[in-house]
């Protein structure tokens, strides 16, 4: 197992639509276990495939620390493949924080329960529904597979805001705790 460097928010790998898991082997569920170790090892509970610069259709989660104790706990969980196959609920607004933008939080609208279609890491095919912190994260690393940021969600007065924060990631000048690969 490796830690894998964290690409950050305006290399172009991030803006790329990912490509789906075709060949389904032992260098899939490889890469699986680095993504795991490369989010553990940042304290992200979520880590797409394009944040290591793999343009794939891969995120791994593990909301589970972020949970209430009396909430079902979902473990780690790999989504390969993945599909959101319905959004449903109130659409609330969370905070959200992106490992491949350091220390950059902001609220974004989204909703509250996902049932999502995917190949978990024994590339057995599951359905199954989320909700709370789990649906939020879900969302959020969908997104990097289209190549989607959530400051894109952001109003202009607020990514504003972050102006400053953004230049200092984008130059290569943000420290962080964990391996980051700064663009070119
Ligand atoms: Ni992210």
């Amino acid at each position: 197992m490796s830690i894998l460097p964290i690409v950050t928010y305006n290399d172009p790998v991030l803006r790329e639509k990912t490509k789906p898991v075709e060949d389904l082997n032992e260098e899939i569920q490889d890469f699986v276990e680095d993504m795991f170790e490369t989010m553990y090892n940042s304290d992200g509970v979520g880590l797409a495939a394009p944040q290591v610069g793999v343009s794939k259709r891969i995120f791994v989660i593990d909301s589970d620390g972020m949970l209430e104790e009396e909430d079902e706990k979902p473990g780690p969980i790999a989504f390969i493949n993945p599909v959101i196959v319905e959004k449903k609920g109130k659409m609330i607004p969370l905070d959200e924080g992106c490992l491949s933008i350091p220390e950059v939080t902001d609220k974004v609208i989204r909703p509250e329960v996902v049932v999502v279609k995917f190949l978990d890491e024994n590339f057995e095919e599951r359905v199954e529904e989320f909700s709370g912190w789990t649906a939020r994260v879900i969302q959020h690393e969908y997104d990097h597979l289209e190549g989607i940021l959530f400051i894109d969600y952001l109003s202009a007065f607020r990514k504003r805001m972050h102006k400053a924060d953004l230049e200092e990631i984008d130059t290569g000048k943000r420290e962080t705790r964990y391996p980051i690969k700064p663009r070119g």
